[in-house]
């Protein structure tokens, strides 16, 4: 018996890195999913998950748009009857510390990050209140949990987005609803892509205790695993996938005192 067998995942950032991933995953384990995205793929993790569950679609939008997603997530109810999960992963990077952020870009950082994950939760809510069961996953970050330099609209939209699910835990467990952050390290997408330099890419895989980035296949993992029945009695977490990178500090006494592996 596959996993999720026969449910209904809506996932917004489905066309590429984690969402692509996790779609493929649900797929692979009986998920029809509908993707939502600003951009269509031609090849990738979201065309092999339509190759193996063909009720699959996918609907161009922006999250930002509250009236084009209350239209995704009624298309999905007429098409099935019901939502069995949402995984918010659509999300951008903002750099810059606060002095340097002009209004505009913070904006849109809150925008995608924050208002674009409140936005398919708000639409999509009354339905799963209706069937009284769902689950939702929102993709938060470690820099939702820890603050890190140069990144203050992320930070702050980041931050915003593992409350707001703990929040949701809260108000909508009593509906027989489970929501979950996911809070991934640097993971090998598009996204990270974006940090070019050689030296700060092996600073930052060096930071994590397993001396590497992730994969969005690593992240989906954890996201089947929150969307399936095997994690019944998991709410309101905010789940780190980031290869130990916010376990604490390494100061090298291990290779000191010639312990670490040669
Ligand atoms: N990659 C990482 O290291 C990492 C780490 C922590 C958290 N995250 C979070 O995980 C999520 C997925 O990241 P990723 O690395 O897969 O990124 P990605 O860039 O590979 O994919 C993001 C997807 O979101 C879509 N998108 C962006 N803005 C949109 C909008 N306004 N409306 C609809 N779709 C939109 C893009 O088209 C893209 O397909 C993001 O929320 C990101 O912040 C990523």
């Amino acid at each position: 018996m596959k996993r999720l067998n026969g449910k209904i995942a809506l996932i917004t950032g489905s066309s590429s890195g984690i969402g692509a991933a996790s779609a493929l995953r649900f797929a692979e384990e009986g998920a029809i999913v509908v993707g939502y995205d600003m951009n269509e793929p031609k090849a990738g993790d979201w065309v092999a998950a339509t190759g193996l569950q063909p009720e699959s679609f996918f609907i161009q939008g922006d999250v930002t748009d509250s009236a084009a997603v209350a239209a995704a997530v009624q298309q999905v109810k007429a098409r099935f009857g019901r939502l069995d999960i949402l995984l918010n992963s659509a999300g951008i990077a903002g750099a810059g510390s606060v002095h340097l952020v002009g209004p505009e870009d913070f904006d849109r950082t809150i925008a995608v990050n924050l208002k674009g994950t409140y936005l398919p939760c708000h639409h999509a809510l009354p339905l799963m209140m209706e069937q009284r069961s769902g689950v939702i996953l929102n993709l938060a970050s470690i820099e939702g949990l820890e603050a890190q330099e140069f990144t203050a609209s992320y930070n702050a939209s980041k931050g915003a987005v593992v409350l707001l699910s703990k929040n949701m835990a809260i108000d909508y467990g009593r509906w027989g609803i489970r929501v979950n952050a996911i809070c991934p390290g640097y993971i090998e997408t598009p996204l990270t892509a974006q940090m070019e330099d050689p030296v700060l890419r092996a600073k930052v895989a060096g930071d994590s205790q397993l001396g590497r980035f992730g994969t969005p296949r690593e992240v989906a993992n954890v996201a089947l695993f929150l969307a399936s029945d095997e994690a019944s009695y998991v709410s309101g977490a905010a789940m780190t996938v980031d290869g130990g990178t916010t376990a604490g500090k390494r100061l090298g006494i291990a290779e000191m005192f010639g312990l670490a592996p040669a």
